[in-house]
């Protein structure tokens, strides 16, 4: 089988490039390691910037966001028992956020990709991407034990942060940069309805705690736990009275509890490889770097990330000019890096460290008490967190 763009991985990243692409007139097949079921019922991501909504709303795929997806115009910082709230939209001008899970957002996109009758493959075994370094590169995969290989003009490495695209390049080739962090992140759904119409950052001196949402009826609640902690020591009682102390005002506020439905520990990492293009492999989203999810970042830069890449793809099969294509990885890090350093100063200013002292501790309380009573701090918040406008 012969393809332009040949690419690897079907979660958001992949899925939005499929979508970019066909609307450039530009072909592509996609190949997948899990099933379809699988990529859709994963629990992942729910906040949508500003950028990320409008793209789908503007290439014809926003129709379920439009009626589903939950606008929130603020957000809350909780701390030594106080609520304070971020007002986002008069920060920024009248920008929102959209609370809408990934699942739906890569439904959305996989149902217009089969829609146009182009290539799919889902459960693919043996995944890999060959010839790299010439005109031809080349994806060789199996399904139902049956071999495939596509010849393209690129690959798009969207496989995420376990896939194989990015080892496939040699390790002279690539710098990485990495941060570990000395906490995970215990994620629940829970069947009761939000507890606040926004949601909630709380730092705590037993950690930090998170209340978000996915429907009027579905609750998703994050509290930062040990990163060799196992799920079994977490019965759901713990949990609960875990984040009750962790959010308890001082006015005498009350989480809505409800039977837990899924649940499981994430642990946390910043991750940057540099460049983000190997000859005819140009990679995005989390095959490329990983934010700690404090920012609520990840999916949105993936999708900023094949933005940019279609862009670029688009330009060269129109004009045959490669400078967009030359210019994706610098393009793309300038972004990377702001996206980095805000979703690390989130973790820092929130999180309980181990080997903080009490100094520590008071200068996360005083940046907390500055990003709440000044509106140029406040602001800065704001526009990172909606989004920061495109290059
Ligand atoms: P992925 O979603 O990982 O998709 C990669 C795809 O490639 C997968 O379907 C995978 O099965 C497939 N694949 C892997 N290996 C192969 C292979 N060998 N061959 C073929 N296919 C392969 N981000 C936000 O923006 N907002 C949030 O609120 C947010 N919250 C989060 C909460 C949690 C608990 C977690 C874990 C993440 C969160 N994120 C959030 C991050 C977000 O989910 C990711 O950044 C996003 O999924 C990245 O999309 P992607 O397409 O790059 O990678
Ligand atoms: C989520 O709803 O899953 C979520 C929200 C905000 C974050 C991270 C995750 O910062």
């Amino acid at each position: 089988m012969r393809t332009q763009v040949g690419i690897v991985g079907a979660g958001p990243a992949g899925m939005m490039l499929a979508h970019l692409l066909h609307r450039a007139g530009i072909d592509s097949v996609v190949v997948e390691l899990r099933s379809r079921h699988y990529v859709q019922e994963r629990v992942r991501a729910g906040v949508l910037e500003q950028g990320t909504r409008d793209l789908m709303v503007e290439t014809g795929v926003g129709a379920r966001l439009q009626r589903d997806g939950i606008t929130h115009h603020g957000l809350e910082l909780r701390f030594g028992g106080q609520v304070h709230r971020i007002d986002l939209s008069d920060l920024t001008g009248g920008k929102s956020i959209t609370i809408y899970p990934q699942g739906e957002l890569v439904k959305d996109l996989t149902d217009a990709r089969i829609a146009t009758g182009a290539p799919i493959y889902f459960a693919a075994e043996d995944v890999g991407t060959h010839e790299l370094d010439s005109d031809a590169p080349t994806i060789r995969f199996l399904v139902d034990g049956q071999e495939h290989q596509v010849r393209c003009d690129f690959i798009a490495g969207c496989d995420g942060f376990h896939g194989i695209t990015r080892s496939s390049i040699p390790a002279s080739a690539l710098t990485i940069f990495e941060r570990t962090y000395p906490f995970a992140w215990l994620g629940i759904l829970a069947e009761t309805p939000p507890s606040s119409e926004e949601l909630i950052y709380c730092h705590h001196e037993r950690g930090f705690a998170l209340h978000s949402m996915r429907t009027p009826k579905l609750t998703r609640l994050y509290l930062q736990c040990d990163p060799d902690d196992d799920i079994g020591n977490w019965p759901d009682d713990r949990i609960w009275s875990e984040l009750n102390s962790r959010f308890a005002t001082d006015d005498g506020w009350k989480l809505n509890c409800g039977p837990i439905v899924q649940k499981g520990i994430t642990p946390m990492r910043s991750f940057v490889a540099e460049p983000m293009r190997f000859e005819r492999l140009l990679l995005a989203g989390d095959c490329a770097h990983i934010v700690p999810p404090t920012g609520a970042k990840g999916l949105n830069l993936a999708i900023a990330d094949v933005r940019l890449m279609a862009s670029a793809l688009a330009e060269f099969y129109k004009s045959g000019s490669h400078d967009l294509l030359d210019l994706y990885s610098q393009t793309s890090l300038r972004r990377v890096w702001k996206v980095q350093r805000f979703s690390w100063w989130m973790t820092s200013m929130l999180h309980r460290f181990p080997h903080e002292n009490s100094f520590d501790q008071r200068r996360q309380i005083a940046e907390l008490d500055y990003v709440t009573s000044s509106r140029a701090a406040a602001q800065s918040l704001a526009e990172n967190y909606v989004g920061l406008p495109f290059d």
